[in-house]
Formats: C-alpha cells, structure tokens, sequence
C-alpha cells in the first residue's frame, strides 16, 4: 500500500473510528480468507461497487493470492448530500465482463438498509455466476432492512454517518485514510 501522510481531523468530523493500520490489517486478513476460499482454477471476478468501494477494492484485490480480474459497477440509492436510502436503487453503470460461469465477488463498502446489495445479488444471479460471494468493509447492525448475509465483513459500526477510505459526504472526504464520524447535522 502507498505510504500516506494522516491529515488532521476537520472540523465537520468528530472522532476518527477507524485508523489506517487497524483497516490495513483487517484488508489482509480478508483478502487471505478470500484468497483461501476461493476454489482452485477458480476465475474470479472481484466486482467493486462504485464509487465508494473504489479503494477498499484497490487494497483487497492487490494481495489476492488467487488469479482475478477487476470490474465496477455504479448502483445510487442516495441523493448525493442525504443520509437517508431512498430503498430506490438504479444501476448506473453495468460491469463490461460477462459473469456467467465466473465465481464473482461483489465488493462493498457499507451495508446500511442492504438495499443496495440486495438489488445487485438479485440482479447477478440472474447472470448464472458458478457461485456469487458478497464482502463489505462496513456494516450498520441496527440499519439493516433486509435479510441479507454478507460473506465477508470487516468492521460493524454504530448507526452514525462516516466518511474516509472512499466513502464520502456530498462527495467529500473520500480519501481520507482512515474512516471517522461525521458531525450530525453538516
Ligand atoms: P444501503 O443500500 O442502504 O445498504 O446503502 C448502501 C450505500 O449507501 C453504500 O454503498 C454507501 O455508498 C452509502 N452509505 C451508507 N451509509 C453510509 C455512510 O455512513 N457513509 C457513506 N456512505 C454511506
Ligand atoms: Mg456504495
């Protein structure tokens, strides 16, 4: 991973709730886990929602040991700037890789409602994957609205807004290297 100065905390963010080390750490051990589950002379397809799993996904599949290759795809369910799902969720750009027979990773940054993941399982299903597997780097216990299980999961995290390591407010903060809390009501 490339080695990056920590900025300091602005104002509009309370705490920081989790360091670069500690995500850089639990990426590892996902992407080992990943790596050692996937079946052997298995092609697999790591597919990273946009925009916010852009760098969850870089990290993951740059110590996959398993042969892979990279697609994205871009789903909203939010009105840039608003904290609450709208459950509408439209697909605004489709992976260019054909997934049927391919052992396919969906690779998420958060699950909040699951309504997001939810839409993308149904719709790769549809594809005739040979097996879909759902890893997410966060997730919101007390959002969820669906029954959903994710394959993979890095932190669960109290029902606050955060922003970093790609995921943003109004687009801002993405590139934060470490994940914190949003002040409510910015
Ligand atoms: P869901 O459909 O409600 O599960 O929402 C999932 C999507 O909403 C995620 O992929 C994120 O892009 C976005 N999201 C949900 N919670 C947060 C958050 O706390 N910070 C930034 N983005 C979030
Ligand atoms: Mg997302």
């Amino acid at each position: 991973m490339p080695s990056i100065t920590i900025p300091p905390l602005s104002e509009d963010l309370i705490r920081v709730l989790i360091d670069a080390d500690t995500i850089e750490r639990k990426v590892s051990e996902l992407s080992r886990r990943i790596s050692e589950d996937c079946p052997d002379g298995a092609e697999l397809v790591v597919v990273g929602v946009l925009k916010g799993a852009f760098i969850f996904a870089a990290d993951l599949c740059r110590q996959l040991s398993v042969p892979h290759t990279v697609d994205f795809i871009a789903l909203s369910s939010y009105d840039s700037g608003k904290t609450l799902s709208t459950g509408n969720v439209r697909l605004i750009m489709d992976v260019r890789e054909d997934l049927a027979g391919k052992h396919v990773l969906i690779v998420e940054d958060i699950l909040d409602s699951g309504y997001t993941l939810d839409y993308l399982k149904r719709n790769f299903e549809t594809r005739q994957p040979a097996s879909l597997k759902t890893a997410a780097l966060l997730s919101k216990p007390d959002r969820l609205s669906v029954d959903i299980k994710l394959d993979y999961l890095g932190f669960e995290i109290p029902d606050v807004w955060v922003v970093g390591y790609g995921l943003d407010f109004g687009e801002k903060h993405r590139t934060l290297p470490y994940i914190a809390e949003m002040r409510p009501g910015e």
